[in-house]
């Protein structure tokens, strides 16, 4: 059997540093926010090119208090896309804001820059542009609009951990950029985490505060705020994979490398590279005009391949019947077509060729 994505065997890799990570906080007996997480904090913004990291429970919840820190609250309105994982909707709905979900271009599946600036109305107070699958979005340009219309951006980097544009990390671009721990994100823990970034002082210092019920002194709320804190053990985990990030996403290029040479491109859509960026594949997405019968085929072979996303987040009930979006034409039509094959730093070279194979066998019946 073939995984899609295969957190065990990262902690297999790691397996004796981590297990000692693991007992030295246990035994150490500081479990909420000591230094494994004051440690971790700093060596992730070192990473990333940033000044403060604010430690938080999960992706989503980078998103919202990246979104409070900006002050977003109800009668506002936060632009981003439809073809995201949900979490980037859900902290907005959460911030009390209306996501304004706009189409992608059908290259790199991120915000379609042609449409962005039609979608910006005296309510726009920020965008939340999602580097997808690990593949750096058009920040540049993107930079200039939020600039130019006095709006925050903010970068949502779950899937681009180490991901490069022009020469700088994804991730140091935006007003703040938030990150998911997620176990099979390119740099997981072993249950949830993530962390918010940023380079502004007053920004971070909100953050900070929004992160532990509003305290700027332990027990005086100065602000409003909730606990959604980063786990002390999973920072410790963090920490031992941080330092084989780049190792890591390293072979998942090289990995990619390989199905580019092995797929047959006459029958499915490879995946593109953005010029001046590195791209490091927390997914590798194939399209497909027979995708449905070609993830059946394979699961046959227990070849276990997967989509992200099946249904974009405008045609999902809750949203649907919320948001009254309109026809998003890219967005709609490569959520038929588009397939993860499976991609983890520990797949083998004979996984990557048999799953090739049967790709390219797929027609043949
Ligand atoms: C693009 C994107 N944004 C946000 C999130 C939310 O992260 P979490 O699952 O840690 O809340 C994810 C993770 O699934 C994601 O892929």
């Amino acid at each position: 059997m073939i995984r899609c994505a295969n957190p065990l065997e990262q902690y297999n890799s790691y397996k004796e540093e981590i297990d000692t990570a693991i007992s030295s906080v246990l035994t150490k007996g500081n479990y909420i926010l000591g230094d494994e997480v004051k440690s971790f904090e700093q060596e992730f913004s070192d990473f990333i090119g940033v000044d403060y990291g604010i430690g938080v429970g999960n992706g989503t919840d980078a998103l919202l208090v990246a979104l409070k820190a900006c002050g977003v609250g109800p009668e506002d309105e936060v632009i981003t896309v439809s073809h995201t994982a949900v979490a980037t909707a859900t902290s907005i709905i959460m911030s009390g804001a209306k996501p304004v979900l706009v189409d992608i271009e059908p290259n790199f599946y991120s915000i379609d820059l042609s449409k962005l600036e039609s979608a910006i109305t005296e309510k726009t107070k920020a965008i939340i542009l999602v580097h997808l699958y690990g593949c750096p979005a058009e920040i540049e340009n993107i930079k200039k609009i939020t600039k130019k219309h006095n709006i925050f951006l903010i970068e949502d980097c779950a899937q681009a951990h180490g991901a490069v544009y022009k020469d700088s990390k994804v991730g140091s671009f935006g007003d703040l950029s938030c990150f998911s721990f997620y176990p099979t994100k390119n740099l997981g823990a072993i249950g949830d985490g993530g962390m918010v970034l940023t380079k502004d002082d007053s920004l971070a210092e909100r953050c900070f505060e929004l992160r532990e019920y509003g305290w700027k002194e332990r027990y005086s709320s100065s602000t409003f705020g909730w606990n959604t804190r980063l786990d002390e053990i999973q920072a410790a985990i963090l920490r031992v994979k941080l330092k084989y990030l780049d190792i890591d996403n390293k072979k998942r290029k090289r990995i990619a490398q390989m199905y580019k040479e092995l797929l047959d491109d006459s029958i499915i859509e490879l995946p593109k590279e953005r010029k001046e960026s590195s791209h490091v594949y927390h997914l590798f997405v194939i399209q497909s005009d027979n995708r449905d019968s070609l993830m059946e085929y394979l699961h046959q072979k227990d070849i276990f391949v997967n989509i992200h996303y099946p249904l974009p987040i405008h045609l999902q009930p809750f949203y649907k019947s919320i948001l009254q979006t309109k026809e998003l034409k890219i967005t709609e039509s490569i959520a038929k077509k588009i397939l993860s094959l499976p991609m983890y730093p520990e797949l083998l070279d004979e996984e990557v060729e048999e799953v090739s194979v049967a790709v390219n066998n797929f027609d043949l019946g």
